[in-house]
């Protein structure tokens, strides 16, 4: 495995690798590896000759300081864990590295970015759309690899590509879990023992939700999946009251169309539908999402 920090340098080599004629996937991460990464990694493996692997904490996707500044940075840990998948290249650039020029490029993507995420996180969007773009003109790959718990990410990149015409194929990967159902996220790191052991509750809910989409209105059962969270029942049976003890916050939980990310009001009106949440669990904001059909 090969590291870079200078882009110059890679891309030499990746023009190197292309002489060759040797097919290049790209795996772009934020840092704090887990499983869920490594599972992107493995299948770029079987898919491509050669792995790059960005490792880059965006700022210019964070609207919210504090969530940068508490962003969990591992890269001595990352880089063990990328060896243990036979990564070829690892990118990890200083800020100043990928943006040498102030940033100016704002990207919008219409109504996929107006609901879910968007509305909570402005600016979000276009901070990614514009570390991914950099990252596609760098590695210039045939195969970009994401995560599907990122569910809306993946319908902005895809609309990335229709805007900026490149020819490269998105690969969506489904998202992998701890054995207790909890979404991994390097977020999770950032959980008390106590808030961890409470976590699947979130998945555990989206699955009671596919159960009772069976029987009940798309209303009822956002309603309900809220008010369950809210009124998180403990492990003992007893309720815990959201007015004295309010340990889930669901932020928004939206039941929509799998390709406009626009809500459905009923089951019949879209052929692929998901569900899509995120949730404050004691100060950490955990995403997850569970198809219906
Ligand atoms: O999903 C992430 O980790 C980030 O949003 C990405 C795609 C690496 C861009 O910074």
């Amino acid at each position: 495995m090969k590291q870079f920090t200078s882009v110059a340098a890679l891309r030499e080599a990746l023009a190197a690798e292309r002489i060759q004629n040797r097919t290049i996937g790209l795996v772009p991460t934020m840092g704090a590896l887990h499983e869920g990464h490594l599972s992107l990694i493995t299948r770029a493996k079987k898919e491509c000759d050669v792995v790059v692997v960005s490792v880059f904490v965006n700022p210019i996707q964070f609207n919210n300081q504090e969530d940068l500044a508490k962003y969990p940075r591992t890269l001595e840990a990352d880089l063990s864990k990328l060896e243990s998948v036979d990564t070829d290249y690892v990118l990890t650039p200083t800020v100043e590295e990928m943006y040498p020029e102030p940033v100016t490029d704002e990207y919008h993507f219409g109504q996929i970015e107006e609901v879910m995420e968007g509305p909570q996180r402005p600016g979000h969007f276009s901070g990614v759309a514009v570390v991914v773009r950099r990252l596609f003109d760098i590695v210039e790959p045939k195969r970009a690899y994401f995560g599907e718990k990122d569910f809306q990410q993946i319908a902005i990149i895809r609309n990335l590509l229709e805007q900026i015409k490149y020819p490269i194929e998105l690969v969506p990967c489904p998202i992998v879990r701890a054995e207790d159902g909890l979404a991994l996220s390097s977020r999770n790191m950032r959980l008390s023992p106590a808030a961890r052991a409470v976590a699947p509750t979130i998945y555990a809910t989206l699955r009671k939700a596919v159960e009772m989409s069976k029987t009940h209105s798309v209303e009822e059962v956002k309603e309900w999946a809220v008010k369950s969270l809210l009124a998180f029942e403990q492990p003992d049976g007893t309720i815990v009251n959201p007015e004295t003890y309010h340990i889930f916050d669901p932020e928004y939980f939206e039941i929509v169309d799998d390709t406009t990310l626009q809500p459905v009001k009923n089951w019949e009106d879209s052929k692929g539908i998901v569900g899509c949440i995120t949730v404050w669990l004691t100060g950490v904001r955990l995403i997850d999402m569970i198809r219906f059909k």
